[in-house]
């Protein structure tokens, strides 16, 4: 049963592609943000910024309290790549395309910025790989949130396939002298 955690920057269709995602499973969707509203995760006020502080370090642990074992959950936020789950969904857009989307949410020239530029540096991989997250990066600059979750769906089921095929049979490294032999 797996967990898909969809992370990246505001304003890649983090969102938009979950909801895809369960319409094309069926998977639950548990949204950071509206934990974060509702105070099932704990969390600080950023007075200068404006903005609620989530601790990363108990994040995981208050999200992972809502799982219950036998479902599959798509976990959806900007800082979803710090829970573990099965595979770790990045999805990026072009920077430049990103600022537009971000100002035609009404969002401040510096809140723009500050986001865009953390796209330009790839913070959220960054993060995730030195977390060890198995990384899927999805480009949504002009792909729409339906191919997302369509690239989303085969990224699982490549690591799904992974799983059941992993080689268990291996004669070339049981018989070096004959592959010499035989010149292969
Ligand atoms: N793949 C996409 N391509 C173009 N626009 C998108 C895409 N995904 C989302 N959007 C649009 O961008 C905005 C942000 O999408 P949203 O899903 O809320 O992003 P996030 O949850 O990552 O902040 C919305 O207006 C949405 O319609
Ligand atoms: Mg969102």
């Amino acid at each position: 049963m797996p967990i898909i955690t969809i992370s990246g920057s505001p304003g890649t269709g983090k969102t938009a592609a979950a909801r895809e995602l369960r319409k094309a499973t069926g998977f639950r969707i548990i949204s950071l943000k509206g934990l974060v509203k509702s105070g099932k995760i704990s969390s600080g006020w950023d007075r200068k910024r404006k903005v609620r502080i989530v601790d990363e370090k108990t994040l995981e642990r208050d999200v992972k309290k809502l799982i219950k074992p036998g479902r599959s959950y798509i976990i959806e936020g900007g800082l979803a790549h710090f829970i573990k789950g099965n595979i770790c969904v990045i999805l990026r857009t072009d920077p430049a395309v990103l600022s537009r989307r971000l100002k035609r949410r009404g969002w401040g020239r510096e809140k723009v910025r500050e986001n865009v530029m953390a796209e330009m540096l790839d913070e959220s991989v960054i993060e995730a790989k030195s977390l060890g997250r198995k990384i899927v990066e999805i480009d949504t600059t002009k792909a729409g949130p339906e191919a997302a979750a369509l690239s989303i769906k085969m990224a699982l089921n490549n690591y799904r396939l992974q799983r059941k095929y992993r080689p268990k049979i291996n004669w070339t490294g049981k018989y070096p002298k004959l592959l010499a032999k035989i010149g292969a």
